[in-house]
């Protein structure tokens, strides 16, 4: 996407400098920076710090620091070099739970490596193969958005029909930007798509507790298309929608089961209840890596990270003389429990938007865009 006018991905390497790069997320939107990432180590350290956060980017980070660590692996024999490879994966693994998009990207990486007959030849497969899962990634993203369009457009026709002149009101929870991606994004793809075609959109943001990546990332992004959009506390989403100022909501995922279970940012399960209750559409954007075909029960089977307390207990922001800082808001003694995702149940979801296009949040309709899958 376009940063005061120049095309920037959220990782990429530097075609001069050979180095890989990436934009810094800890410190937008109050300033953008971009950080080079050089070893294996320091890619683990990036996710695990959230440098880089975002289901779909921390599977491309994955995907580079496979190669990375295929930099640093012992190359005295095939067998050495592939047992460094798979601790290195373990390594990457461990950073980050609950997103799909992760683990898919190191065993990917794994299942490709292992084909090379030269550590060489395995070196350049990792390079390959990474650029591959970004390129896929942007381009999957590309793909929600057209997808997705087609839903905005039927509520802006319907919509212009009953209240002529207003723009279609979108809600969403956490970040599922091109921030989230290498590009475009998943719940935010289709919203970018619809206002360049010049449909009226207006989005609500949930600031998105306890980091804030809505305040912080959604609404940047938003601003720099040109996207309106209003910012707003976590809590007020069931008002808006009791009020009918909500027509649809969208939300990106970080593992969706095969019965259309979807693991996203905390505070989403609150969404979708106040949703159904109301009566708004309730969709989720996702590429197809987000889903786990092995797991059926979202609620019993996906793992839920726990965070720092200390996320909880202090918030990060800018002070009037433009320095960053980070204030504590609780008393001294009082210790916060820091859960990052929740689950939604199939049956509240309207439908899954995906790269091969948007179906029910059920098996049989999954397996039907997905054949592959079928057992
Ligand atoms: O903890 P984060 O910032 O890595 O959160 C993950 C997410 O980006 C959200 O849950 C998002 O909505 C999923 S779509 C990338």
């Amino acid at each position: 996407m376009l940063v005061d006018g120049v095309h920037y991905r959220t990782i990429w390497i530097d075609k001069d400098s050979g180095k890989l790069c990436m934009i810094n997320q800890l410190v937008l939107p109050h300033r953008f920076e971009i950080v080079q990432c050089e070893t294996h180590a320091a890619m683990c350290a990036a996710i695990k710090d959230m440098v880089v956060r975002g289901a779909g980017l921390i599977g491309a980070s994955a995907g580079y620091g496979m190669w990375l660590g295929a930099l640093e692996a012992p190359s005295s024999s095939l067998s050495e070099f592939d047992e460094a490879m798979v601790l290195f994966g373990d390594a990457l693994k461990a950073t980050r739970p609950t997103a799909k998009n992760l683990a898919w990207a190191v065993d990917r990486q794994l299942a490709a490596i292992k084909k090379g007959t030269s550590v060489k030849e395995k070196i350049a497969i990792a390079l390959n193969t990474a650029q591959a899962i970004a390129d896929e990634d942007a381009e999957f993203c590309r793909r929600i958005g057209e997808h997705g369009k087609k839903i905005i457009q039927e509520l802006a026709g319907a919509k212009a029909k009953t209240n002529p002149g207003e723009p279609v009101n979108i809600l969403t929870h956490c970040n599922a930007g091109w921030l989230a991606f290498v590009d475009y994004g998943s719940a935010l793809s289709p919203v970018f798509a619809a206002h360049d075609s010049g449909i009226p959109v207006h989005v609500w943001v949930d600031e998105t507790r306890p980091r804030n990546q809505g305040a912080n990332l959604t609404a940047w992004e938003l601003s720099r298309h040109g996207v309106p959009h209003s910012l707003i506390v976590d809590n007020a989403g069931g008002h808006l929608m009791q009020h009918n100022m909500v027509d649809m909501v969208i939300t990106g995922a970080d593992r969706v089961t095969r019965c259309g279970d979807a693991a996203n940012k905390i505070g989403t399960y609150l969404k979708a209840v106040a949703a159904r209750d109301c009566g708004v559409p309730f969709y989720v954007a996702l590429p197809s890596s987000t889903f786990d075909f092995a797991m059926r029960d979202g609620v019993a089977e996906i793992p839920i990270e726990e965070r720092d307390g200390a996320e909880v207990r202090f918030v990060q922001g800018k002070l009037p003389d433009g320095s960053l800082a980070s204030v504590q808001i609780c008393p001294d003694d009082t210790g916060a429990r820091n859960w990052g995702f929740d689950v939604t149940p199939a049956r509240l979801i309207t439908g899954l938007i995906s790269e091969r296009g948007v179906c029910r949040a059920s098996e049989e309709a999954i397996l039907e865009l997905f054949q592959e899958h079928r057992p």
